[in-house]
């Protein structure tokens, strides 16, 4: 050989060995050592060992452009090459991947049995992920996204539902280094295809809400802002659910992790680690059916707690047992429904196709054993000519939940007449005259006294008035004192329309002061134990903190064992209501949120340090930043800890002092 050929030649060889392949054919196989490299250098297929041992026992896909070793498929997970043998993994004639161990024993193999194409096949691993068997015409005739390990990543079309010929359940590893059949699986229901469970070996563990619209396309978004979106399609009756994530975004998937739980993870570059953006289940009362029977885990609890569904009363302590009836129902057609808003859908339902809201209705109020009904469509699904989607819950209502967040639905409940009070039962036919007297003379009774009082009435009408805020700046700084009769009026008798929302300090009601304004009324629970001039004290110190990002404290009211704080009334609510539900939260764009966040700090700030107090809020949260017309934020129940400091608090510290 001429000697100026020899660079040539150990160039040529360099780049054979240096340059990974592809892809594995019948003349070329794979063996201990080597491994595939995807074209774009994304994923990397070859034989690897997770425990501490010397031999490679398995053949695997893994990341190639990410440090950390992360598995996404695993082919011979039950069936380990032994240690003292090494493996080949080959294409055959027959368009097979067979992996063989050193004695010629086959571990592990495809089931194609295509004689005729044998020269050209191929096994490729493509950027997805994918190990595939192409033909040469192009035709993959095998893929493993159909047979997924305990990974699904974006482009994989996994079918739902259990009569797939291709269906299998994502199945977790038994140990963190141990790839073989764990006990946990995840996977569409056998019986509904609306409904998605991780299971412990048969035993449910965790189980999604059956598909709604909305929650059939949702969009995933991690805390570094990569998206990932969710598709369900319909094909010949089957359902296929597809995650997919933006170009350019950094690499996503979702594991059914040892330990039983999925977790939807992302990866940071930064850290180099995996984000977890979202697990199930979650901790605490997320786990199947944990609160027992009528039983629901409510989510919007700092920490998640079990309680009754309402009418419903628990049975024992630790809800082991749920929750029963408080009244059992008649069944002579009195009984009534009520809509629980926000609620996971509980398990066990029957699904009735084609059904319009009324006559879902119709189909649960006229079957005695129906407990529930819930109704929504399933419009972006495409159900061949029927968007319906009517549940009926026949007995027990399970694993149901008040999710944060929008995946949840309005739940109908069947309860007694007599615990709803709204239909007439035919006791109340006889009695309703009766009353209505009663209420006439007691009318006629009440309107003598109130003119008697009309004049003392005069009285404190200034002070309304000064709540309008008409005058104020012509008086003092002093915080009116209202009187507990006009805050009878102004909420209805603190009746259960005007109730705003419950907070551990008590429960807050709309008021509508006379001239129109409209406040929002805190009453105190009472027996807190702090004694009135303390209180008086510490309100009227409090209302001298005024910042435009505080919410504004216009009264207050002692009285007996009330105690009172008349506050501005907010239209928007509070801030969690945008940020957790799916349709309001686009209402808040970038700069709405940057405005928010600058006016909390800003309030922060002030009750901090600028003020003449230094006051520390301990329980900032999105629920207690209220927005008004103007969507700018207004720190709510700030002093109010500082108020109630001590052992009096004992009752509510489940709204986490502290954190
Ligand atoms: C593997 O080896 C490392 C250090 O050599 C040790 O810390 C670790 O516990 C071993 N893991 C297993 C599963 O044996
Ligand atoms: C596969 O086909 C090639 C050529 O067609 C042949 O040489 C080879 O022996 C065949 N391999 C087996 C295992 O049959
Ligand atoms: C493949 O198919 C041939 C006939 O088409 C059959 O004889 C053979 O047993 C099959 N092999 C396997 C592994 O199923
Ligand atoms: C490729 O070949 C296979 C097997 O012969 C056949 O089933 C398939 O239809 C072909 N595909 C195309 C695109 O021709
Ligand atoms: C996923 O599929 C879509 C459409 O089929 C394609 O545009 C996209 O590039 C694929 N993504 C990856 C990561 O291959
Ligand atoms: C899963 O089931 C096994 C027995 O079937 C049980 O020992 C284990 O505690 C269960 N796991 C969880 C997280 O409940
Ligand atoms: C719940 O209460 C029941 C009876 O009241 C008791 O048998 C059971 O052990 C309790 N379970 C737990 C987890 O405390
Ligand atoms: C009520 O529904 C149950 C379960 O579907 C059924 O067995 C029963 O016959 C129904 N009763 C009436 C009165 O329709
Ligand atoms: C389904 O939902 C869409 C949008 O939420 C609504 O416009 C449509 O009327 C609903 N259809 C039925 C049958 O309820
Ligand atoms: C749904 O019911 C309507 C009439 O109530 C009928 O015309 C239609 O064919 C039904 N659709 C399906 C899919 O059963």
């Amino acid at each position: 050989m001429d000697i100026l050929y020899i660079p040539v030649f150990i160039l040529l060889i360099l780049i054979c060995f240096c340059k990974a392949d592809d892809r594995l054919t019948p003349t070329k196989s794979l063996s201990s050592g080597d491994k595939l490299i995807s074209n774009g250098g994304i994923f990397a297929l070859g034989f690897f060992t997770p425990t501490n041992s010397t031999a490679d026992s398995y053949i695997g896909i893994w990341y190639h452009n990410i440090p950390e070793r992360t598995y996404v498929w695993v082919a011979n997970r039950d069936s380990p090459i032994t240690s003292s043998s090494s493996g080949k993994f080959v294409v055959t004639n027959n368009s097979d991947l067979v992996l063989l161990d050193s004695q010629g024993r086959t571990l592990w193999t495809t089931t194609n049995n295509i004689t005729n194409e044998a020269a050209g096949a191929a096994a490729i691993l493509l950027d997805t992920g994918n190990l595939v068997i192409r033909l040469p015409n192009g035709t993959d005739i095998w893929q493993s996204f159909y047979y997924p390990t305990d990974t699904v990543l974006p482009n994989m079309t996994a079918p739902l539902s259990p009569n797939n010929v291709y269906y299998k359940r994502l199945v977790a590893w038994r140990g963190p280094d141990d790839p073989s059949t764990g006990d946990y699986s995840l996977g569409g229901d056998s019986s509904s295809i609306l409904q998605v469970f991780i299971w412990n070996g048969t035993r449910p563990y965790w189980r999604r809400a059956a598909w709604t619209g909305a929650l059939a396309n949702a969009v995933y978004q991690s805390n570094t802002g990569a998206i990932m979106f969710q598709t369900i399609e319909i094909r010949g009756g089957e359902f296929y659910i597809t995650y997919s994530v933006s170009n350019g975004s950094p690499s996503m998937r979702i594991m059914l992790h040892y330990t039983g739980m999925v977790k939807f993870l992302t990866w940071n570059s930064k850290s180099s680690s995996w984000d977890v953006f979202m697990e199930h289940p979650s901790p605490s009362c997320d786990v199947y059916a944990s609160c027992g029977p009528f039983g629901y885990c409510d989510g919007t609890e700092a920490i998640p707690t079990c309680k009754c569904l309402d009418g419903f009363e628990s049975v024992s302590l630790n809800f082991s047992l749920g929750c029963r009836r408080k009244k059992e129902l008649k069944c002579d057609g009195g009984d009534n429904f009520i809509n629980l808003p926000s609620m996971k859908t509980p398990d066990k339902f029957l699904y009735i196709r084609n059904k319009s809201f009324d006559q879902c209705t119709e189909e649960c109020s006229t079957n005695c054993s129906c407990t529930a009904y819930a109704y929504t469509n399933l419009t972006s699904l495409d159900m061949i000519g029927d968007s319906s989607r009517c549940l009926v819950w026949m007995g027990e209502l399970v694993d149901t939940g008040k999710p944060i967040g929008g995946v949840s639905e309005n739940l109908y409940l069947r309860i007694s007449s007599s615990s709803a009070n709204k239909k007439k039962s035919g006791l109340l036919k006889i009695l309703l005259p009766v009353v209505a007297c009663l209420l006439i003379v007691i009318c006629i009774y009440l309107g003598c006294k109130a003119r008697g009082q009309r004049s003392r009435k005069a009285q404190h009408k200034h002070k309304l008035k000064y709540l309008n805020g008409s005058n104020r700046l012509g008086k003092d700084t002093e915080l009116p004192s209202v009187d507990f009769e006009d805050i009878l009026i102004a909420t209805n008798n603190f009746s259960e329309y005007n109730l705003l929302g419950e907070g551990g300090f008590g429960k807050v009601y709309k008021g509508l002061l006379e001239g129109g304004k409209e406040v929002a009324v805190k009453r105190l629970r009472m027996g807190s134990g702090q004694g009135v001039e303390e209180f008086r004290n510490e309100v009227v110190v409090i209302a001298k903190l005024q910042h435009r990002n505080l919410v504004r404290l216009l009264g207050y009211c002692i009285h007996q064992d009330e105690k009172l704080l008349i506050y501005e009334y907010l239209p928007n609510k509070s801030l969690d209501v945008f940020l957790f539900d799916a349709t309001q939260k686009y209402v808040l764009d970038w700069l709405t949120r940057f405005m928010v966040i600058k006016g909390i700090a800003r309030g922060l700030l002030y009750l901090h340090q600028d003020s003449r107090l230094t006051i520390i809020h301990r329980d900032l949260k999105a629920s207690n930043i209220l927005l008004d017309t103007e969507m700018s934020p207004k720190i709510s129940d700030f002093g109010l800890a500082r108020i109630f400091e001590g052992n009096e608090q004992q009752a509510n510290t489940k709204r986490v002092v502290g954190t």
